[in-house]
């Protein structure tokens, strides 16, 4: 009798757990239709807004990307502010973009060195932007880098003062100060956008490790990519394949075969590292999972350090 009360319990909790994940499933598919509708119809669509009225505002845009949304805006329709250190250089660029495109419609330019971030360069720049009608887009893109492009140690960095100073006036105050200058504007009208480059490897601390595999300096690289894997939340399954990499060509080159276990070891754990958030990996994790499975499925024998040398 006990027996058959408990067995009658236990299905009706087994219903009712049965009931309520139909339930949740089909409220998670509508929500997500429901989402999907909103997107596709109601959500708010940026839009362009190139007219012979909107201005679009670019920094450092005689080279590179800048010169690349400069000539995009221009394409859009958009009058042009163009803000950069080299004047010659400017007046390249604004020739240039007037015969390119046709619906480029008014191109000014001002030289203006970031370096130098004296509240008269500011007031000069504020005073230019007093004279365009409306500014729909700025796009704070200058930026500079250490000598060479090429992290280094700090210590090591000629002129080290003057690079230290130019990152910060270059990068950092003049995108807020321009923004300072353009966001009341754009505020006034209700809208507006403003685009700041930036650099994904200011992300990751990967810089050492891969100064150091640039000199094909295995033993230094897997030091450093044994720390990066150590402290890393992000990208585990990144970091535990770059250093099974180095350990691989160490071990390779070195006729080690330790250390080209050690890389085999480590490959076979990459994809059960790998991280998610909301379901989903950055492509470096992806890619890292793929490379290594690609590894044991074909018999340890695929060419390994494709990805570390496409990186570095
Ligand atoms: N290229 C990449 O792979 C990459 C990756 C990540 C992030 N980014 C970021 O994207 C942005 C553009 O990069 P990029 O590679 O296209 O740069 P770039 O080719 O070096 O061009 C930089 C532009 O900024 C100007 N400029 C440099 N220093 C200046 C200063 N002190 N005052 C005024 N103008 C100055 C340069 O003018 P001059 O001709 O006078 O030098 C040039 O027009 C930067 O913020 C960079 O940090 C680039």
């Amino acid at each position: 009798m006990e027996s058959l009360i408990n067995h009658k319990y236990l299905r009706l909790y087994c219903e009712f757990l049965g009931i309520l994940f139909i339930v949740f499933t089909l409220l998670f598919i509508i929500a997500r239709f429901i989402i999907y509708l909103w997107l596709k119809y109601k959500a708010r669509q940026f839009k362009w807004r190139g007219g012979p009225h909107t201005w679009a505002v670019i920094t450092g845009c005689t080279e590179g990307i800048g010169l690349a949304y400069a000539e995009q805006l221009a394409a859009k329709g958009y009058n042009l502010l163009l803000i950069s250190r080299n004047d010659e250089k400017l007046q390249k660029v604004k020739s240039d973009i007037e015969v390119k495109n046709k619906s480029a419609r008014k191109v000014r330019t001002l030289a203006i060195d970031f370096f130098d971030t004296s509240d008269e360069t500011y007031d000069k720049i504020d005073h230019m932007l007093d004279t365009l009608d409306e500014i729909h887009v700025l796009v704070n893109n200058v930026g500079t880098n250490y000598p060479n492009e090429k992290p280094e140690y700090m210590t090591k960095i000629p002129g080290l003062t003057h690079v230290i100073m130019s990152l910060i006036n270059v990068n950092i105050v003049s995108c807020t100060r321009l923004t300072a200058l353009v966001l009341p504007r754009m505020e006034r009208r209700g809208r507006g956008v403003i685009i700041n480059l930036s650099s994904f490897s200011a992300l990751y601390p990967f810089e050492l490790m891969f100064s150091h595999s640039l000199r094909c300096d295995w033993s230094e690289c897997i030091k450093y990519a044994e720390l990066i894997r150590l402290s890393s939340r992000h990208l585990p399954a990144f970091t535990t394949y770059c250093e099974a990499v180095f350990r691989y060509v160490k071990g390779s080159e070195t006729d080690d075969p330790s250390e080209v276990e050690t890389a085999v070891q480590l490959l076979a754990v990459v994809p059960s590292v790998r991280v998610r958030y909301f379901g989903k990996s950055v492509s470096l994790e992806k890619s890292a999972v793929m490379r290594a499975q690609k590894f044991s499925n074909t018999n340890e024998c695929s060419v390994l350090p494709d990805m570390v040398r496409s990186v570095i």
